[in-house]
This record gives C-alpha cells, structure tokens and sequence, in this order.
C-alpha cells in the first residue's frame, strides 16, 4: 500500500497504518466518549492522535475548536461528507468549528482558477450547512485569511527542503507554491490558537488517514514556532526555552516547586498544571504557545466500482449534488459483496465487509444499530439477495439527496461568518 497525501494506492490495512505513521487505535479512547458518532461506533474513524486532549476539554467544559478543510477541486461526495459529519458532530459536542475552503491549494496544486475555486467552494460550504454546521463557525477560503496566510509565511521560516523531501517525497521539480500550501494547511490547523480566536487550545482535525504527514508536521511546527518546549521528567516536567535562554526568567516566578539549571527548569507538581501556568507565561510575552494538534482518522471510502472514491472518476462517487435518480442509478450499479449467483448466496450468503452498499447503509444511510443489524444478518445468511437490497439503498440515497439539495437551497449565507 502507498498512502500520501497526493495518492493513495493499493489495499489498505489500517491496523499497518497506524503502526507505520505511529497513530494510535481509536478504540482505546471510545470508551470515554459520550454519545459518539455512528462513525466513531462503527469503525470508520479507525485511529487518532492525542484526541484524550479534546475528551478532556470536553469533561471539564474547557474551551477547545474543531478544524478541517476541503479542497475544493471537484464536487464535494461522499468522502467528504465524513468529514463534515465529524466536524458538525465535534460542533455539537462542544467545540468551535473553523472550515477551511483550501482554495490555495486547489489553485496551485490542481491548477484550478480562482473563480473555479469560488464557485466550487460555496457547494462545500452550503453542504456543510445543510449537515447541520450551525453559525458561531468560522468558515474562510485560505486565499482570504490575512490570520492564515500570515501565520503560514511565520511557519514556513521554521521548514526546509530535506524536512519537506522526507515527508512528503518532494524533488527538484516541485513548485514552490506546492511546497508552501504544506506551510498553508499547518496554518490552517494552528491558527485557532491565534489570541485573536482566544489563545492556545485543544484542537481537533478530523481527516482522512492520507493526510497524517500534514499532522506529523504541524504538530512539529506548533512545538519549534513557540517558545518553550516540555519534556517528561519524574514527577514533573522540564521547560527550555527555544528563542533564547532569557525568556526562562519568566519561567522563575511561577509559584511550584523547582530547579533551576544554565539550560533549563524542572518543574515539579501536576503536569497539566504546569502546562497551562507556562503557555499562560509564554501567551503574554507575545508567543505562540501552540498545543500540538489532535487528530482522528477516517477510512478511506471506497469508490462505487471497487478501489478508492476519487474525484477524477466521476462514476466511482456520488456528489452530494447529484440528482436523486442519479444517484440512485449509481448504487444500482455499485460493486457489491454478492456472490456470483444467487444460489451461491443463498448457500454462502454475501459479504457486507466487503460491500459498498453495505458502507454506504453503515456510514451514512442507517442511524439505528438495530436496522443495520437486521441488514448485516440477512445479507450474512443469505436471506436477501443484492438486487433487494440495493433497491433499498437507492431508495434511502434518492431521498437523502433530495433533502440535502432542498437544505443547501435554503441556506442563508448571510447568517455566517465566511471569510472570503
Ligand atoms: N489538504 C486537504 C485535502 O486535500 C484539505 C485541507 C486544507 C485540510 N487545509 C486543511 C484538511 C486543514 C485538514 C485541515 O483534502
Ligand atoms: Fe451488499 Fe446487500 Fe448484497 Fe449484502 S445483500 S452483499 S449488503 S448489497
């Protein structure tokens, strides 16, 4: 398998995946989430980073924020709609929603026009709303943020070229716009933090699996771009200072128990205590004091006629603006988890975990774990058939679309903030 960024290859094992880019299982956190996402119950968000952070937040009712982005270079399906589900489901929970429309990016790596991008972006948008977004978001095209694109050129002093070739494999023919939307996206994700949007704070990036690499190295850049840096020791943490040895000065006057070196200060006592006293320090001398990241990772949705669902192939996705007779020919025409006959499924029953109907009733179709229960059971047995069963789903599909559709067109934009 071969997962980047710009291309996503070959079968997937997730549980490979998380050990390679060194993720953690979503299953260990589950437990302590109340009333999660079908996503979340379900499997598809299979991995995170840090999200204890947002669970936390979340306990203690602490201010915390949900980001993520869309490129807006085709229009927006199915995959994406996972990403919209979690953000507005994050929202709900509590969190302050930031929507990136990654317009720059669209522009200079697919080689959109800007008004192409305008026009594109507004579906996402207006999608998002009809998801349920509601108005306290902050929604904004990368190419309008003064707050992004000033905060991308401060992160891009901290960046060279080895560091961008190691992650993202980038050669001598790389564009440099391409190489500095990488800065752009990792702004995108700190600039919550920014005082003007209330200071340092948990944020969660709910994303597809191949944007990990864009996590690894934002989380990097909010350590190297604030500055102090904490490190584990017994019973507390250590503090160095990144910009220069003064600033530990500062450090000095905090009231907890401690030691003080040439280098740095140890600092004894609750470990989130310390933490918060010194971004508090670090915040009012005029730095960053970004936390690193959180993240969770979706499963990639798998395109109607087999491998991934990409926006090249218009036939491997249903856009969430197709019409509904379209859509519901698209899922009569998917791939399925069926066997050759139907004599044979009915002695050896289908497939569902192999079945793109079957994600479809799983991540988007069927809210009640009892239904899709009864769903996966009679495929399983053998007791209905494909042709029975996609005609359901078409039918859930045509209605869904036709309601999403009716919910964009009475979206009122002037109700939100969109920067842009
Ligand atoms: N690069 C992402 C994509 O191709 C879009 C994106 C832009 C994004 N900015 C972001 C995702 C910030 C998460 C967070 O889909
Ligand atoms: Fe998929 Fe339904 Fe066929 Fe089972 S019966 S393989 S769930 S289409």
């Amino acid at each position: 398998m071969n997962v980047t960024p710009w291309e996503v290859e070959g079968v997937i094992d997730y549980s490979k995946l998380i050990e390679e880019f060194g993720m953690q299982p979503f299953s260990e956190v589950l437990p302590e989430i109340e009333n999660p996402h079908i996503l979340m119950r379900r499997g598809a968000i299979f991995g995170h980073r840090d999200y204890w952070r947002i669970v936390k937040a979340m306990k203690r009712g602490e201010p915390w924020a949900v980001m993520s982005g869309f490129m807006p270079s085709g229009l927006p399906h199915f995959g994406h709609k996972m990403t919209m589900d979690e953000i507005v489901w994050h929202q709900r929970s509590g969190g302050t929603a930031f929507v990136a429309i990654a317009d720059m990016e669209a522009h200079s790596v697919r080689g959109l026009s800007w008004e192409k991008t305008r026009e594109l972006g507004l579906f996402y948008i207006k999608s998002i709303i009809a998801l349920g977004l509601n108005e306290d978001a902050v929604i904004y095209f990368q190419s309008k943020s003064p707050h992004v694109k000033d905060l991308a050129f401060e992160l891009s002093a901290e960046v060279n070229f080895s560091e961008l070739r190691a992650i993202y494999g980038f050669n001598s023919d790389t564009s440099l716009a391409k190489m500095f939307v990488t800065a752009v996206q990792a702004a995108d994700i700190l600039h919550p933090q920014l005082s003007d949007f209330g200071g340092p704070k948990p944020v969660v990036v709910p994303v597809g699996a191949d944007q990990d690499p864009h996590m690894r190295l934002t989380r990097d850049l909010a350590a190297r771009v604030s500055i102090f840096s904490f490190e584990p020791i017994e019973k507390g943490l250590r503090i160095r200072s990144r910009k220069g040895g003064d600033y530990l000065d500062n450090i000095k006057k905090l009231d907890f128990e401690k030691k003080v070196y040439e280098e740095h200060i140890d600092i004894f006592g609750d470990v989130e205590e310390i933490e918060r006293a010194v971004r508090e320090i670090e915040v009012n001398i005029g730095g960053f004091a970004f936390i690193p990241p959180s993240s969770t990772y979706h499963r990639f949705t798998t395109g109607l006629t087999g491998g991934k669902m990409s926006s090249s192939k218009p036939e491997s996705y249903i856009s969430l603006l197709d019409s509904p007779e379209e859509g519901a020919k698209k899922v009569m025409r998917a791939f399925t988890g069926g066997r050759a006959t139907a004599e044979e499924q009915r002695r050896l029953g289908g497939e569902p975990e192999k079945c793109v109907v079957f994600e479809l009733y799983s991540y988007h179709l069927i809210e009640k774990d009892e239904e899709l229960r009864q769903i996966e059971a009679d495929c399983r047995e053998g007791r209905m058939l494909c042709g029975k069963c996609k005609k359901m789903a078409a039918e859930l599909i045509r209605n869904f679309l036709k309601e999403h559709q009716e919910k964009m067109e009475a979206v009122d934009l002037s109700k939100y903030t969109i920067i842009g």
